[in-house]
């Protein structure tokens, strides 16, 4: 793989986040500029972006949040705001979207980038599992997450509502921080990775 690195986005970043927003998801779930915006001053540690000599391939954004048991559907919502729901003394770490340019894709910078994240991320904050909601029809996804340890922990019945009409059910993922003795120990997959 040719050498890049993950850095955290900075706000000159937003076009390009949102031109990956545009290759990555269907426009009647794309996430605003000022969601965007927002996620960046709220939690600037983790949201990230993956740089290649050819640019910009990629971006990860999540969020703290302090849960008081089980994960509820309740708990999800496209848009919802950062500033009101994270918060920095949450133990559970909620990747709220990411993304890999097309022309950039299947050359294993998705899983990279999700796998160099969450292995860097206990040095920056604490946290004891991760949480994400993933459509049953983003298969690309799906395997990242199923080989990383991930378990489906909840439905949120047609959350995911398509341009075309069609609708998805949305699937709560969940895994600890540290993963199980079955799962494969991973390492890292950057050959240049650094946060300032
Ligand atoms: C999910 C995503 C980030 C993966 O990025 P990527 O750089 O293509 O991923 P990788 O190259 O690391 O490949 C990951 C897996 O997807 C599979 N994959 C990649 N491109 C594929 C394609 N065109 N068709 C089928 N499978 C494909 C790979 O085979 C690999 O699985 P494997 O290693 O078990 O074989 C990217 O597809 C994307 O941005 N999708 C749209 C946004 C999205 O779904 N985000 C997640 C929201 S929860």
């Amino acid at each position: 793989m040719e050498p890049c690195r993950i850095r955290r986005a900075l706000p000159a970043d937003l076009g390009d986040i949102l031109s990956i927003e545009d290759d990555s998801f269907d426009p009647a779930i794309r996430e605003s500029p000022d969601t965007f915006r927002e996620r960046m001053e709220v939690f600037p540690a983790g949201f990230v972006i993956l740089e290649t000599p050819e640019g910009s391939a990629g971006y990860l954004c999540s969020e703290l949040w302090d849960l008081s048991g089980p994960p509820t559907p309740s708990d999800f919502a496209l848009g919802h705001s950062a500033r009101d729901r994270h918060s920095p003394r949450g133990r559970t770490l909620y990747v709220s979207s990411y993304g890999i340019r097309k022309a950039f894709r299947g050359r294993g910078l998705g899983r990279a980038l999700f796998r160099d994240f969450l292995e860097r991320a206990p040095a920056d904050f604490p946290f004891d599992e991760i949480l994400l909601l993933v459509s049953r029809t983003w298969s690309e996804a799906r395997r990242i997450y199923e080989a990383e340890g991930f378990r489906q922990v909840l439905t949120v019945p047609g959350f995911f509502r398509f341009s075309d009409g069609s609708s998805a059910d949305g699937e709560v993922l969940r895994r600890p921080r540290v993963r199980d003795s079955t799962g494969t120990p991973s390492a890292p997959m950057m050959k240049d990775k650094e946060l300032p």
